[in-house]
């Protein structure tokens, strides 16, 4: 395999159209009409020179029997860990999952039984809610508390009562969709909750390569957690699954394992290992400019809306590229996702992340410079009165 040189321009619209994608191909049957769509959560940018010329390489040879690759795989996420994030792992710490939903849908199964109660702080990235609703637990929630500005922070009462009766807990760190990368001392005192609690902590780390600030991986600190992370969202891989599980603690590690063998979720496929093996050993600088682009791309939107929309609340995210906007000056959710889709514009509506969502819509701007431009504008013409 080969590290080919990168040529990063983030500013070329590449039209995805007629290309199976969920995010521009199913928006029109999703939304119920043509809009320009900024919602789900993948990049119109292409991935990494090298992980395309590692892809096709593996395409010239013909024959795609099952891959027996996965420890040179295992090896660059540590490796990755190590560099990006500043935490070595065992290596029998890390082990292959398909994905990270399936793998927080199996840690659900693995550390609870029916009906016990599971802690999740909304808004958040759906499935959080729909692994414990699903899988016949109790949803215990903390809700996030916004201040004034729309920064947000955990809900200490709620979670100093649910540890009480909650053997687990999902952490979404970064948290999609409120922006926020949680600090070492927001950790410390949530891990110190949950670990003199007994409370297990799944840690869904999927965003935190695109952290804009120093991301410390849950069990780092905290052994007696799981973290769940792909290549997937921050080299723009997602369409090809899989990822991996962090676990140093033995005994949790065997429950886990156990679980996603019950489930048949303990393999990544073919390409997803060539493609993940690849960011990770030579993805560093193409990453470091993507970072620069989004972080400038969160800075246009505040100067946009500071001018046209100023009474649109947003508090620029920490990470990545989802915006979360607070649109309730402009009417009830029902009205605003006409007056969107009269504009053409596709977002995810708030109440989609639970409770705490309603009166926002989370728009991602992973986009051109261009497009990102006219989705503003979209935006204006829905929202101007
Ligand atoms: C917090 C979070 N977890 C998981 C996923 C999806 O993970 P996967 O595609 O590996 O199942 C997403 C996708 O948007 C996400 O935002």
């Amino acid at each position: 395999m080969s590290a080919a040189q990168d040529s990063v321009d983030f500013d070329r619209v590449i039209p995805r159209r007629g290309t199976g994608s969920l995010k521009w191909d199913a928006a029109a049957e999703r939304f119920g009409a043509e809009v320009l769509p900024m919602w789900v959560a993948d990049m119109d940018f292409a991935a990494p020179d090298a992980v395309l010329a590692d892809l096709q390489e593996r395409l010239q040879h013909p024959v795609f029997g099952y891959p027996g690759n996965e420890g040179s795989m295992l090896q660059a996420a540590a490796d990755w860990l190590a560099k990006r994030h500043n935490w070595r792992p065992e290596s029998d710490a890390v082990a292959c999952i398909s994905g990270v939903v399936p793998a927080l849908y199996a840690a659900v199964r693995a550390f609870t039984r029916p009906g016990e109660a599971i802690i999740v702080m909304p808004p958040i990235y759906p499935p959080f809610i729909t692994a414990v609703e699903d899988n016949g637990r109790k949803l215990l929630l903390a809700p996030l508390i916004a201040d004034d500005t729309g920064h947000y922070r955990m809900n200490w009462d709620a979670l100093e009562i649910a540890v009480r009766q909650a053997k687990l807990l999902l952490l979404c760190s970064p948290h999609n969709p409120v922006g926020r990368v949680w600090t070492a001392e927001e950790l410390q005192r949530l891990g110190t909750l949950c670990t003199d609690a007994g409370c297990v902590v799944v840690s869904d780390e999927i965003h935190a390569d695109l952290s804009q600030h120093p991301h410390y991986p849950f069990p780092s600190r905290f052994p007696r957690s799981i973290l769940l992370s792909p290549a997937g969202k921050s080299f723009n891989l997602a369409g090809l699954g899989g990822g991996i599980s962090v676990i140093p603690n033995a005994g949790l590690r065997h429950a886990f394992l156990n679980e996603i063998q019950r489930s048949q979720i303990q393999h990544t496929n073919l390409f997803a290992l060539t493609a993940m093996t690849s960011a990770w050993r030579y993805g560093t600088k193409w990453q470091a400019a993507l970072r620069q682009y989004l972080s400038n791309n969160a800075r246009f939107i505040a100067d946009f809306l500071a001018v046209k929309l100023p009474e649109v609340g947003y508090h620029p995210p920490e990470f990545g590229y989802l915006a979360w906007l607070d649109v309730h000056p402009y009417g009830a959710d029902a009205v605003l996702a006409r007056r969107l889709l009269q504009a053409g514009l596709g977002l995810n509506p708030g109440p989609s992340f639970g409770p705490g969502g309603e009166g926002f819509v989370r728009l991602n701007f992973a986009a051109p410079r261009s497009v990102l431009e006219e989705g503003l504008d979209r935006l204006r013409q829905a929202l101007h009165r």
